[in-house]
C-alpha cells in the first residue's frame, strides 16, 4: 500500500513517517527542486536494490546519494578535491551532481560497481528534512518508470508507481523540472549530463568544463559512456516526439507546419509544442506554447509535464530546437533523447 502526505499541511508527520521508512529499508517519493526522487536507504544495498526493481532500471546505472549538509560527503568520497569545496561552497543545495572517487561505505548497489559515487545536495526544504529525518544519506533516482519522462509531479509519480512503494510525499509541481547537472571531477571536470547548473556557470568558478560526446549525440556502437544512464532510451512519451532543427526559429516552424500537414493528411494526431516567440507561426493547428525562447528555463520547466500531458493522447509531438547555450544544453539533451534522435532539418 502506498501512503500519500502532503508536504506543506503534513510536514512534520509526512517527514518523521517517512525518515523510519527509509530507516526501516522502505521506499518514498519527495520532491526536489529538479524533479522527484524515489529514495531509499543509501547505505544499505538491499534498500537500494529494491528501487531497480520497482523501476524496472537496468542494473547498470548507478544512482544520486542525497546529503542534507555539505559536511556529509566526507564520509562518502574518499578525499574531498579543492574543485569539489568550490563548487558545493557556491552551488549547494542546488541541481548540481558530483562524481567522484568512493569511500568504502558505499555500497555496491549504489554505483553499480563504480570506484565513483554520485552525490548531491537537493535545493528543497521537503527533501533536507527527509534527508535528516532518515539520519542516512539517501539514494535516489528520478521516480518514474525506467524510460519514462522524470515526474515533476506527485501525480506523475502516482501514475508510475502508486502500489509498488510506500510513501509519497507530495510537495506540488518542480521548479526546475528536469534533472540534474552530473558533473565528473574524476580527471578532467565533465559535463557528464547538463542540468540546472549550466556549463558556463561552472566555468565561471573553476574554469574549463569539458562536455561528454554522449550529451547530444547517440552513442556509436563500440563507444563507452561516461555515465551509464546516457546510453539508454529515455523521457520517452507514448508518442513520436519530432525536432525541428534550426537555429532560426521562423524557419524551425516552417519545418515544423510541413511535417504537421503531412502527418495530419495521413489521419495522425498531431500537437505543436511551441514557444511565446512562434506560437503566431502555427496558426489553425492544434498548438501549446510550453514556455518562452527568451528564458530557457521556462522550456525545461514545462518539458516533462508537457510530454506526459500528450503521452498516448496524440500520435506524433512536433517541437522546435533552441540553441544550445545556457539552459538551452539540459533542454536539448532530454529532448533528442525523448524523440530518439530523430529531427527534421533544410
Ligand atoms: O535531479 C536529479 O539528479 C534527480 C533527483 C531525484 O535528485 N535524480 C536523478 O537520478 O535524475 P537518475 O538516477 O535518474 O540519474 C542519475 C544519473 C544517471 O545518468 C547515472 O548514470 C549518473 O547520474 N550517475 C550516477 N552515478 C554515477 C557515477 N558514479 N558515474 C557516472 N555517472 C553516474
Ligand atoms: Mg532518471
Amino acid at each position: 500500500m502506498t501512503q500519500i502526505f502532503n508536504a506543506i499541511t503534513q510536514k512534520e508527520n509526512g517527514a518523521r513517517l517517512s525518515g523510519s521508512v527509509i530507516r526501516n529499508g522502505g521506499l518514498v517519493a519527495f520532491p526536489t527542486e529538479t524533479v522527484y526522487g524515489l529514495g531509499a536507504n543509501g547505505l544499505d544495498g538491499a534498500a537500494v536494490q529494491r528501487i531497480f526493481e520497482v523501476k524496472g532500471r537496468p542494473n547498470d546505472n548507478p544512482l544520486i546519494l542525497h546529503v542534507a549538509k555539505k559536511s556529509d560527503v566526507k564520509a562518502l568520497w574518499h578525499d574531498i578535491p579543492e574543485k569539489a569545496r568550490i563548487l558545493m561552497d557556491t552551488f549547494w543545495p542546488g541541481p548540481l551532481t558530483i562524481v567522484y572517487n568512493k569511500s568504502s561505505v558505499v555500497p555496491d548497489e549504489v554505483t553499480a560497481g563504480l570506484p565513483t559515487v554520485a552525490v548531491r545536495m537537493p535545493d528543497h526544504r521537503c527533501a533536507l528534512a527527509l534527508i535528516r529525518e532518515a539520519g542516512v544519506p539517501i539514494a535516489a533516482p528520478s521516480a518514474n518508470l525506467s524510460g519514462k519522462p522524470s515526474p515533476t509531479t506527485a501525480e506523475h509519480v502516482k501514475d508510475d508507481l502508486w502500489g509498488k512503494i510506500d510513501v509519497i510525499l507530495d510537495g506540488g509541481p518542480c521548479r526546475v523540472g528536469l534533472e540534474s547537472t552530473v558533473l565528473s571531477l574524476v580527471g578532467t571536470p565533465a559535463i557528464l549530463r547538463p542540468g540546472g547548473v549550466t556549463k558556463e556557470m561552472l566555468e565561471a568558478v573553476i574554469g574549463e568544463v569539458a562536455v561528454a560526446n554522449a550529451v547530444l549525440h547517440p552513442l556509436g556502437a563500440n563507444e563507452k559512456a561516461a555515465s551509464p544512464g546516457m546510453k539508454y532510451k529515455h523521457y520517452a512519451p507514448d508518442a513520436q516526439v519530432i525536432i525541428g532543427m534550426h537555429p532560426n526559429p521562423r524557419a524551425a516552424a516552417g519545418l515544423i507546419a510541413r511535417e504537421y500537414d503531412v502527418r495530419e493528411s495521413r489521419g495522425e494526431r498531431c500537437v505543436i509544442f511551441a514557444s511565446k516567440q512562434t506560437e503566431p507561426f502555427y496558426r489553425g493547428r492544434t498548438c501549446v506554447i510550453i514556455g518562452d525562447r527568451k528564458d530557457p528555463s521556462t522550456m525545461c520547466a514545462a518539458l516533462f509535464s508537457s510530454l506526459r500531458a500528450y503521452s498516448g493522447k496524440a500520435d506524433v509531438i512536433l517541437t522546435e530546437s533552441l540553441p544550445e547555450t545556457d539552459m538551452g544544453l539540459a533542454y536539448m539533451n532530454r529532448l533528442l533523447r525523448a524523440a530518439g534522435f530523430e529531427t527534421i532539418e533544410e
